[in-house]
Formats: structure tokens, sequence, C-alpha cells
């Protein structure tokens, strides 16, 4: 593990969202983990849904002192295209979640980014599992952040199948030319995308037994599973749930859970059927094209290629159900 002893800083940044509210629960309860700041932007549901049940998630896990802030309504250029038919109207399932009682932060994301990141004093982390808007906006504003960044892990791309379309997944398609600035913060990357994303699945039992707990937070996570259907389908298991983003957080506790590869990725940002796409490269040598118009300058990634699924989902659990209030 990481920096035994002392707790990674780390940022949020997200579109809560079902699996998004999960990984918050795992963020805030994860003893190597110092949540400073969670950041908030359109994509499973409108910007201030997003807010919303951001701040509901946080007061029912017990962490409702973490500041959040409302940042971009709208994607770089594309219009905003919600994911309500996975996340509910509300964004979170429709399970009935109450109304937060507190505001969030009177500065938007990306100022709050700034602030926290300069503040820290260890490097932060950096864990979107959202289109990349904010935090394209916060490179492009306050280059310097970088300084006081250690690594950005992110949720999204895919190396193979895509889900918002055939080859491009949701949250980089959702803004492709933000996830394309990401790539080139200059900074080390991860890439958790859907073919690890998809995989980390928590069986029915372990979910009805954390719908039974008395502890909010841990009942909160068990609601929020039963919700999401598992991809690959898991057979008679209909209640087993998919952790979804909550992978990328427990990737930045242990790495070691993943296997990856430092690879080039670039996002197609042409229109047409491609848009969105993350092109990972695993050739093992170049091809004709770099042999006849020469190479180009590709931003190197480690890509998530294949996660050790029991180990994810024991972190996962034995995480959420520690805190027994
Ligand atoms: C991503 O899209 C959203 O629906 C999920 O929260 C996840 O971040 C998966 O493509
Ligand atoms: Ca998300």
């Amino acid at each position: 593990m990481p920096n035994a002893g002392q707790p990674i800083p780390v940022i949020v940044d997200c579109d809560t969202g079902v699996d998004d509210a999960l990984a918050l629960l795992f963020a805030v309860r994860h003893p190597g983990l110092d949540l400073r700041a969670v950041t908030c932007v359109a994509g499973n549901t409108d910007v201030d849904g997003v807010v919303r049940n951001t701040l509901t998630v946080l007061e029912q896990a017990g962490a409702p002192d973490i500041p959040v802030a409302r940042g971009a309504a709208l994607p770089l250029i594309e219009p905003a295209r919600s994911a309500r038919h996975v996340h509910g109207d509300d964004g979170m399932g429709d399970i009935g979640l109450p109304a937060p009682t507190r505001a969030p932060a009177d500065v938007d994301a990306v100022t709050l980014l700034r602030r926290e990141i300069l503040a820290s004093p260890r490097p932060v982390t950096l864990i979107p599992t959202a289109p990349l808007t904010n935090i394209a906006l916060l490179l492009r504003t306050h280059p310097e952040v970088t300084r006081n960044i250690e690594r950005i892990v992110f949720m999204g791309g895919a190396v193979a199948c895509g889900n918002a379309t055939p080859v491009a997944e949701f949250n980089v398609w959702h803004d492709p030319e933000a996830a394309a600035i990401l790539l080139t913060a200059g900074v080390p990357i991860t890439m958790y995308g859907l073919d690890v994303f998809q995989r980390v699945v928590v069986p029915g039992a372990d979910v009805r037994r954390l719908r039974a707990s008395a502890d909010p937070g841990a009942r909160l996570a068990g609601d929020l599973l039963s919700h999401r259907p598992a991809t690959p389908d898991v057979g008679a298991d209909s209640e087993a749930g998919g952790i979804g983003d909550a992978g990328a957080v427990c990737t930045v506790v242990d790495p070691a859970g993943i296997t990856t590869r430092l690879l080039p990725v670039e996002v197609s940002l042409a229109p047409g059927p491609t848009r969105g796409q993350t092109i990972v490269d695993r050739r093992p040598r170049f091809g004709e094209s770099e042999l006849h118009t020469g190479t180009r300058d590709l931003r190197l990634v480690d890509v998530a290629l294949d996660v050790d699924v029991e180990r994810f989902v024991k972190l996962y659990l034995t995480t959420v159900e520690k805190v027994a209030n």
C-alpha cells in the first residue's frame, strides 16, 4: 500500500450518479484516503442534481464537512446528454433519498480544485469519475496546479468495447475534447476504463447484507448496488451489483489490484462513429502509418487491462462496512 501510515490526499470529480455515490462512500470510509474535496460536473444528470446527490451521499456517509463545489453545466462543445436510463430521473436510481441539509461551497469547482490542490501539504491524486469538463477547465485556467498533482486516476475510456457507442465510453463520449486535454496534463495518468470497470461485481448475498445494515452508509451502498445490474450478466444472482466508478478509487488505495501497461492513448475527436473513442495502441511495433508518415507525439497512459475482481470486492466491502455507527 502506498504512503503507508499517511493517508493519500485525494479529490473526486464526479457526476453522482449511482456508482459515483458508491465511489464516494468508499473514499470517505477508507482510512488510507484523505478526501479533501468533491467537485461536480454534468454527466449522469444535470449539474444541480449532481450537487444535490453528492451532498446527500456525504451526509448519509457521515462526512458532512467535505467541501462540495458545482462545476460545469455543459461539456466544452457537445450538448449535455444525461444517462437517466441507467441512473434514474434523479441520477440516484430514484431510491427516495432525502434532500441534503447543507449548501455547496460558495466557489465554483475549478476554484475549489485549484485551492485544495495548491493548499495540500502533499501532492494530490485526482480521481475523475465523470465527463472531464471540470478537469480540462482547471488545466487550461490554472496550469500551475500540476506541480502539486501526484497523478490522475480517471474512470473513462475503453480499450475494447464502448457503452455510449459501440466504441466510446460515456465519460469520454460526453466531452471528448475535455478528455483529450486531460491526456496532455503532463502528470502520470491511469485509465480505469470499461474493460475493468464492468467486471467488479458484488454478489447478491453481500448486497442483501448491506441493505439490512443498521449503518445508513452501508445500507445506502446496498441500495445503490441493488440498482446496478451486473455487467457482464451473472446469471441467477439478480441482486448482484457492480461497484463501477468505485473501482477507480480502489485502484488508488490498492494499485496492485489492477494490471496496467504504459501505452499511447488518444481520443477520437472526429465527427462520426468513432467520436469519443479512446484509441489505445497495443501494437508490439510501429506499422506502415509510422513508416510512411512518421510518428506522432502521443501521451503514454497507464491503462488498466485486468483487475483482481475478488480483491476489489473484498476491499470495497470491508471498507464500506467498517464504520458501524
Ligand atoms: C461511466 O458513466 C457513468 O454512467 C458512470 O457513472 C461511469 O462513470 C461509465 O461509462
Ligand atoms: Ca460517473
